[in-house]
């Protein structure tokens, strides 16, 4: 077991399953002394609070709309009260166009799936950012912040609009706070690319020709295959980690080398 989170008190959104659970396990694995779990959904973010707990953490779940502004900051205070402090903040909660519209592209957009995307992968951040500085600023526990951005903030889409504009706004978002917030916190972002999760197989079936639509998700990566999440948390870990320490401000791909990629492979 290693040691790399050693004492943390961390706070994960969107941990009910994909990403966010395998980092909240992975916190845990990696000595984080608690975890907080918050997600709209409560029976998997229960589940995940038990396999949590397993790893050795203590953990709480806080079932929260990130939508909603009060359950924003009532889920900060709930947890640094839990825990008696709070030293990382990974804001990984997200959704996508596709989990709303049927097809999603630019003439089906709506403002109704704007505006709630916008508010889960964006506003919540910067919500959950500002909520929880007060406590980060005093942390002693070499505080940071860990945002979910995407490789669909730097390129374009077409049936992922709201989303890719949403992540964009998470990757501007984190150089900003990292300089509000330097030196003393760190924030940062990874990218995850075609990550194999509830997420990733909705988007591919919500897709007239599943297939092509795998080609497209993997066919531009160098590794051409779907990541795994805790392949992803392993590097949100590390972020959060005091190993980390000179590492602020920077935007980390988790993507099987697409940004790194102009082809496709056929
Ligand atoms: N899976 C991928 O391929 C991929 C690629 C790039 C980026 N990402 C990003 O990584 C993060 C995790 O994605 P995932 O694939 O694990 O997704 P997922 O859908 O499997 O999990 C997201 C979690 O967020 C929670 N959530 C959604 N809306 C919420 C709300 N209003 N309030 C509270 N919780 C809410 C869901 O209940 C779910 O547990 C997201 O930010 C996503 O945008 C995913």
């Amino acid at each position: 077991m290693s040691e790399a989170l050693k004492g943390k008190r961390v706070l994960v959104t969107g941990a009910a399953q994909g990403m966010g659970r395998a980092i909240a396990i992975a916190c845990a694995v990696q000595g984080a002394e608690a975890l907080t779990i918050v997600d709209i959904q409560d029976d998997l973010a229960q589940e995940t609070a038990e396999l949590v707990r397993n790893a050795g953490a203590t953990a709480l779940v806080i079932t929260a709309d990130l939508t909603q502004p009060d359950q924003i900051h009532e889920m900060i205070e709930t947890s640094a009260s839990f825990a008696g402090g709070l030293d990382t903040l990974i804001n990984n909660a997200g959704v996508i166009d596709t989990a709303f519209l049927h097809p999603a592209g630019f003439d089906t957009l709506d403002e109704t799936t704007w505006d709630t995307v916008m508010a889960v992968n964006l506003k919540a951040v910067w919500l959950a950012t500002k909520a929880a500085a007060p406590h980060l600023r005093v942390s002693g526990r070499g505080p940071s912040i860990v945002n979910s951005a995407s490789v669909a903030g730097v390129h374009g889409t077409t049936s992922a609009i709201a989303y890719g504009a949403s992540k964009a706004g998470v990757i501007q978002l984190t150089k900003s706070c990292a300089v509000a917030l330097g030196p003393n916190i760190r924030v940062n972002a990874f990218l995850p690319g075609t990550i194999d999760t509830p997420m990733a197989q909705s988007h591919l079936v919500s897709g007239v020709d599943p297939a092509q639509t795998e080609l497209r998700m993997t066919g531009t990566q160098v590794i051409p295959r779907f990541g795994a999440a805790d392949e992803v948390a392993q590097v949100a870990c590390f972020l959060a980690s005091d190993a980390a320490s000179f590492v602020t401000g920077g935007i980390y791909p988790v993507d099987g080398g697409t940004l790194a990629w102009r082809g496709i492979r056929t």
